[in-house]
């Protein structure tokens, strides 16, 4: 496996090999991200992967600064799940500074949910999305479900710059108690890893609601908010969504169950910000 730094040697390295699958991480990798990989291995093209700790994208409240930065554990794991190439460009060569152009995706589907509690997120994702697309040039891009909105996000603006690129889902990864993977979790102490699961918990049983027939879907959202609190938690949301562009399924006031949902919910678990989902597919 190569490891390059700038876009120069990132470009000299990919000529001749054929278009890559890619997937873009910020590192400190975990079982989730080699997932990614590996389904990028199946895909027939190069493996490529790029460390970025992307500041753009973290508020100044949030942790850019101590976000854990595992390089060489990294490259031995990326290794390991057949990555081929890894692009860990320094700020200064992804970035000219400042960096004054930006992207800035449609606030219907980028400022609710996450983009309501992390505003400039999706600006900050798009424009460091886009960018690494432009340098590696891949003819097709893994995101997980586990940031759901994130992938809409994404595969709206490749839709609407027509980029020539394929957003693959990949599925989330879970630990055995259920609490899906996130390089977060690291931040967790003994207690909290233990309470975690309560986010996950919660989403399945008002999935399991929904397919179940129920229809107060205001108040199985509202009941697991008040769940989360009592346990200590401070949620942001629990929303249930159109799949296709996280709509609210319900705005005509009669919920419809003819379409794929996704429950999504979102919480500070001490000092660390949980997120997670759950896709509810459509009544046959
Ligand atoms: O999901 C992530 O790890 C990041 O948001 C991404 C897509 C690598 C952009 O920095």
């Amino acid at each position: 496996m190569d490891i390059v730094r700038t876009i120069a040697e990132l470009r000299l390295a990919l000529a001749g090999t054929g278009r890559a699958s890619f997937v873009p991480t910020m590192g400190n990798l975990h079982e989730g991200h080699l997932t990614l990989v590996r389904l990028a291995a199946q895909l027939g093209a190069p493996v490529v992967s790029s460390i970025f700790v992307n500041r753009l994208q973290f508020a100044p409240s949030e942790d850019f600064d101590t976000y854990p930065r595992t390089f060489e554990r990294d490259c031995a794991l990326l290794e390991g799940a057949g990555c081929d190439l890894v692009f860990a460009p320094p700020e200064g060569e992804l970035y000219p500074q400042p960096q004054t152009y930006t992207v800035q995706p449609a606030g219907a589907l980028a400022n609710i949910l996450e983009g309501q509690f992390r505003p400039g997120f999706f600006t900050g994702v798009c424009t460091v999305v886009l960018k690494l697309l432009n340098c590696v040039g891949p003819c097709s891009a893994i995101f997980g479900k586990k940031d759901y909105q994130q992938l809409l996000v994404i595969r709206e603006m490749v839709r609407q710059f027509a980029l020539p690129v394929e957003i693959v889902a990949g599925e989330t990864e879970r630990a055995a108690d259920g609490l899906a993977l996130s390089s977060r979790n690291a931040y967790l102490s003994a207690a909290q890893r233990i309470e975690a699961p309560a986010l996950a918990a919660e989403l399945r049983r008002i999935a399991a609601a929904v397919q179940g027939g129920a229809s107060d879907w205001s108040e199985l959202e509202a009941g697991a908010m008040r769940a989360l609190q009592d346990r200590g938690w401070r949620p942001d949301y629990v929303a249930i969504r159109r799949q296709s562009d996280l709509g609210a399924p319900s705005a005509s006031g009669k919920p419809s169950r003819d379409e794929p949902l996704v429950v999504l919910g979102a919480g500070m678990l001490g000092t660390t910000r949980l997120i997670d989902n759950r896709e509810i597919p459509p009544t046959a």
